[in-house]
């Protein structure tokens, strides 16, 4: 197997990733902790869905791994709340993933999270094209990064998914993520209780997601953003 040939081009503004090909941030520049948070965690109502004492896997989908902000913030959340023998299975795609340097770099940015990053980087090193896996905390958590294209990725998966993460950069700077194929591919990887969240509340992605087969709600945006998209799958 090849290691990806495509690594981000990172810039650095204020301390933080800049993706100058795409002209776009990786996270919002207010806090993207916050965002993350918001969006993404609070998005799916995840936290509440975890108090399930049921519950023995779940499994978040997401397009645009990036820094890997989303994930870290997605562990935490789920030690914290989990119960104890249940497992994350967090899948993502990344067209471009970050050097080795540049994720170290990125994560240095959130101290608070170094008892989930040290970990997560010590096992970042040596990716390659196609699935690779990293495990954490004993199993608790079992990360599948799919390097390649979002679309491409998930349509060589058959995960049932919990909850989708819609990230990339913003739809009208990244066309080619943003496409029917990409939402009917989360379709077919979804079930009745599934949810998403995306950042964006672009209307080409509003009217995607519906196309494909999810309500679709608008809620009030992180930060400078007016609006965001939540919502859940109707089989
Ligand atoms: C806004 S950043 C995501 C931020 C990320 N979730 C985080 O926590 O840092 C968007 C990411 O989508 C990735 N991306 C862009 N187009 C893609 C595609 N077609 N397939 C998979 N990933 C893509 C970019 O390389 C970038 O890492």
């Amino acid at each position: 197997m090849q290691s990806p040939s495509n690594t981000a081009n990172i810039e650095w503004r204020d301390g933080q990733p800049y993706a100058s090909e795409f002209q776009d941030v990786y996270f919002s520049t207010d806090n993207g902790l916050l965002e993350t948070d918001y969006v993404f965690l609070q998005g799916n109502d995840l936290m509440k869905r975890w108090l399930d004492a049921e519950m023995q896997t779940f499994i978040i989908a997401e397009t645009g791994f990036g820094t890997g902000l989303n994930f870290l913030c997605a562990v935490n959340a789920w030690l914290a709340t989990s119960p104890e023998n249940a497992t994350l299975h967090f899948i993502s795609t990344e067209k471009y993933p970050l050097s080795l340097q540049d994720m170290r770099t990125a994560l240095s940015f959130w101290p608070q999270l170094k008892a989930v990053s040290e970990p997560f980087l010590a096992q970042y090193e040596s990716l390659i094209n196609g699935a690779n896996t990293i495990a954490l905390y004993d199993n608790r958590v079992q990360l599948s990064l799919l390097i390649g294209d979002a679309t491409t990725s998930l349509s060589k998966i058959t995960s049932q998914v919990d909850a989708w993460f819609l990230d990339g950069f913003a739809p009208a700077k990244n066309r080619d993520m943003w496409q029917t194929e990409l939402f009917q591919q989360m379709a077919r990887l979804s079930k009745t209780s599934t949810t998403f969240a995306t950042f964006t509340s672009a209307g080409d992605v509003r009217r995607g997601l519906i196309n494909a087969g999810f309500n679709v709600t608008k809620r009030t945006g992180f930060g400078k953003k007016r609006e965001m998209l939540i919502g859940n799958f109707i089989p």
